[in-house]
Parts: structure tokens; sequence; C-alpha cells
């Protein structure tokens, strides 16, 4: 790879990160959700993290495509971050990154995301809440909901029903009606969240993929979910979680802010004022990789009735592909240059579709750049994928990008995706039946402002 980069005229360090991390790591061993007595050892090749539970603390409270592991989080924040650090995740999605920030007790996290849903779960997930206040309410809820006196409007939304049995909407409805009452904001939000857990449960969607689509099996008799059965097992279940991660954050300082917005477009945070940047971009464009949008839909539309989430996939990276195929971001990478090419003989529209993200994510980059303080690190977790046929190297194209902009490539590192939730297959030529295997290892790349 070194070898790559150097015929590509990119500046590469031959920096050892790994002796920073060493020290590091044997200075405070503590949670064994993180590290164990034997990848103490030979935590320089632990990237897979195989025989850990990501679902630990509130990182378990909800799902969400393509979430960072968090004990590979854990491990880089412990390696280029210390208690006074500002830290920032560019997508922040469902607040990985800033969990793990509250845990570490940092001094400040900051994400910038464009999904309102996936803002709305972080933002719960970062709030700890004492559990016995929250044991306490979950038996006010459930006593209510037993009650049969409540008034409750069922709830709407286009085509509802489509998606949900009536039966099914009568008693998320009545469930929904109970929670909003709740007037203390952050306790109303745990319990929203648990029921968007159920509301995907309880769909007729099919949970395979991250795209919405009726499940024909589900349409018929037998398919007769007990919402509130549901409830119970994933309030149980995030109670649960909540108390070991309250018990853990309860005394912690970290001053969270995440922002609803574009990464594309410059946020309000001061020039290099960040310290470190740890993040995970989209893979592609929404239309053929995840749909993070189709994913929140059903869930935002009950949570808020808010049906602008059915632009939100094409507003994300790449989501418009209305831009010339000679765009200046070409210049910027001759790798980008020359697999685009290649895409083009075969269809320009995929072409287009490839080159938007690209020019989008180059945006990102930029404004990375222009937060991050100088000699600082941006951790970047990305994968590469085949578009008609060629495999992108996504990870030279950025490393090419990110050298243009003035960042050092210090290291790049290759992990095998083994719990990470995404589609492994998807159709190289977008043609019915033809699969190949995909994005089955993830790219570390490691950059550094110059
Ligand atoms: C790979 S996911 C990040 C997951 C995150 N690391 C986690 O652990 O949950 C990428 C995220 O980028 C968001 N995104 C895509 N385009 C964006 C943009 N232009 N600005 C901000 N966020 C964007 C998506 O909504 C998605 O949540």
């Amino acid at each position: 790879m070194i070898a790559e980069l150097k015929k590509m005229n990119i500046n590469y360090s031959s920096a050892n990160l790994f002796d920073v991390v060493n020290t590091r790591y044997n200075e405070n061993i503590e949670d064994e959700n993180y590290y164990t007595a034997s990848d103490i050892k030979d935590w320089y090749s632990e990237w897979d993290f195989k025989d850990f539970n990501p679902n630990i603390y509130s990182h378990g409270f909800h799902q969400y495509p393509a979430k960072f592991i968090p004990q590979l989080a854990r491990k880089i924040l412990r390696v280029f971050t210390n208690e006074n650090s500002v830290v920032l995740d560019n997508f922040s999605g469902s607040g990985t990154t800033l969990i793990e920030c509250l845990l570490l007790n940092r001094k400040k996290a900051i994400g910038i995301e464009l999904n309102p849903f996936a803002c709305f779960m972080a933002k719960v997930k970062v709030t700890p809440i004492d559990p016995v206040l929250l044991k306490n309410k979950f038996y006010e809820i459930e006593n209510m909901y037993f009650r049969s006196d409540n008034n409750f409007e069922n709830q709407k939304f286009h085509n509802i029903e489509f998606w949900f049995k009536k039966d099914v909407i009568t008693h998320l409805s009545k469930l929904k009606s109970i929670i909003t009452d709740i007037e203390n904001e952050n306790i109303k939000n745990f319990f929203l969240l648990c029921l968007s857990e159920v509301i995907r449960r309880v769909s007729l969607t099919n949970h395979g993929g991250f795209k919405l689509h009726r499940d024909k099996n589900k349409i018929n008799d037998s398919f007769n979910p007990n919402v509130f059965d549901e409830y119970n097992k994933v309030c149980n279940r995030n109670i649960n979680l909540m108390i070991k991660f309250y018990s853990n954050v309860k005394l912690n300082k970290t001053n969270i802010k995440i922002i609803y917005g574009d990464s594309r477009i410059r946020q309000n945070i001061d020039e290099e004022s960040v310290d470190f940047i740890l993040t995970s971009p989209p893979y592609g464009d929404s239309r053929t990789t995840v749909a993070y949008g189709q994913f929140s839909r059903l869930s935002w539309q009950w949570l808020n009735n808010d049906n602008n989430i059915y632009s939100l996939d094409g507003n994300l990276l790449g989501g418009k592909n209305n831009i010339n195929l000679d765009d200046e971001t070409l210049d910027y990478s001759p790798m980008l240059k020359q697999q685009l090419e290649q895409i083009k003989n075969n269809c320009n529209k995929r072409a287009k579709d490839v080159l938007s993200f690209y020019i989008d994510l180059n945006k990102t980059l930029i404004n990375a750049y222009y937060y991050l303080k100088r000699d600082k690190y941006f951790v970047l977790v990305t994968g590469n994928r085949t578009v008609k046929n060629v495999f992108l190297r996504t990870d030279l194209i950025i490393s090419e990008l990110a050298g243009k902009i003035g960042f050092n490539v210090e290291k790049i590192l290759y992990r095998n995706i083994i719990n990470k939730r995404m589609p492994s297959k998807n159709s190289p030529t977008n043609e019915k039946g033809v699969l190949c295997d995909t994005m089955l290892k993830e790219n570390i790349i490691f950059l550094r402002k110059k």
C-alpha cells in the first residue's frame, strides 16, 4: 500500500502511530467490554473485534445502519485524545463517537448529521437518566396502557396502512399518546426511542436490508405482533443498558453538541478549534448503498409526523447527480479520473452518481481541514465498493483529495467487517440477480493536518 501511495505522489508519513497507542493502552486497563487480557498483547492487530459485543451501554438502544463498533471508536479515541480534547464527528449518525467521548470524559464532542431521526437517536443515547426514574415511569406507562378509559387518536400519515396492520396502528397510537404526555423531556424521549424500535419490529417491513420493502409473508393473519409485549422487552433491555451507562457517566462533564446540518456546508465551529476528528462517511450515494432515509422513515413519521424524511436520501452525500463529468474535483485525484473513465465507458449515469458522491465528500474534507487544529489527526473509516465492475479505491481517492487540501496520509489500515450491520452484497452492474461481495473490508485512513 505504501508503494501504491508513493507511486501516486501522496505524502505518506512513516510515523508509527502504534507506538503511541501501545504506551497509552497499557496506562489504564479498565473496561472488559473494550479490552481483554489477551487482546492487550496483540492489540496492534486487533481491529476486527469479532469477540466483542457492540451493543454495550447506550450503544445498544436502537439499530442504525453501518454504525461504528464502539470498541473501534474507543481504541482510536484513546490513542489520539485526552480529557482536554475537543472531538468532532462530521457524520455522527446514531452517535457512537459522541457516546464514547462521554464515557471517556472528553472535554467536548461535536456531531454533524443531516438525518433528523439520527440526531434524535444520538441525543437520547448521550443523555444519562437515573434508571430508577425510568423504571417508575415504565410502570406508570404500563398502568395507563391497560386502563381502558384513556382517549387517544389513531396516528395518521401517508400510506400508514400499507406498512402497519390496523390493530397495530391502534396499539402504537395508544402508547405514543401516553408517552407524549410525559412532562420531563429527556424521559419522554427515552421512551419514544424505545417505541421506535418497536415500530420496526411490528411493521410489515422486511428487516433483511435497509431499504423499505413490504414483507408479503407478514400480510397474512399469522403475523400478529403483541405491541405491548414488544414494548416491554425493548424498555427492559434499554433500562438495563442505562443502568450500566448511567453509573459510568453520571459524574462526567463532556459538553456534547449535535448539529443537525450538512457536512458539506461550513457549520458554526471555529477555525482550528478541534483537536481530533473521527468519522465514517457513507460509502456511496443512498440510491445504491445504504438508504439512511428509508431506514428512518417510518420511525420518524411516527415520532415526528415529518414527511420531509421522504427527501432525505436525495439530500445526503451524492444524492443529486446533476453535475458535469469534467468537474474540477477530477483534477485533484488521478485515481478517481482513471476509474471514472472506466465507468463512463459503461454508463454515463452511474459515472455521474459516483462523481457526485466524491465531489460532495471532497467538500466535507475541506471543511474538516478548516475546523481541525494544525498537526492534529483526522481518522476516517470508509469502504471500497464496486460499481459497474470497477472496484472503486475510495481509500486512495480520499488520500489524493486530502493530500491536495493539505493533509498528510499517515497510515491506512484494513479491517474485516464482522459485525457491522450493512448489506454485504450488492449488484455491481445494477442487473437483477448479479451480485458480488462488497465492503467486507473497511479502510481506516489516518490523516494529519500539515
Ligand atoms: C456510516 S453513517 C455514520 C454512522 C455513525 N458512525 C454511527 O456510529 O452511527 C453515515 C452518516 O452520514 C450521514 N450523512 C450523509 N450525508 C451527510 C451530510 N451531507 N451531512 C451530514 N451527515 C450526512 C448519514 O445520514 C449517516 O447517518
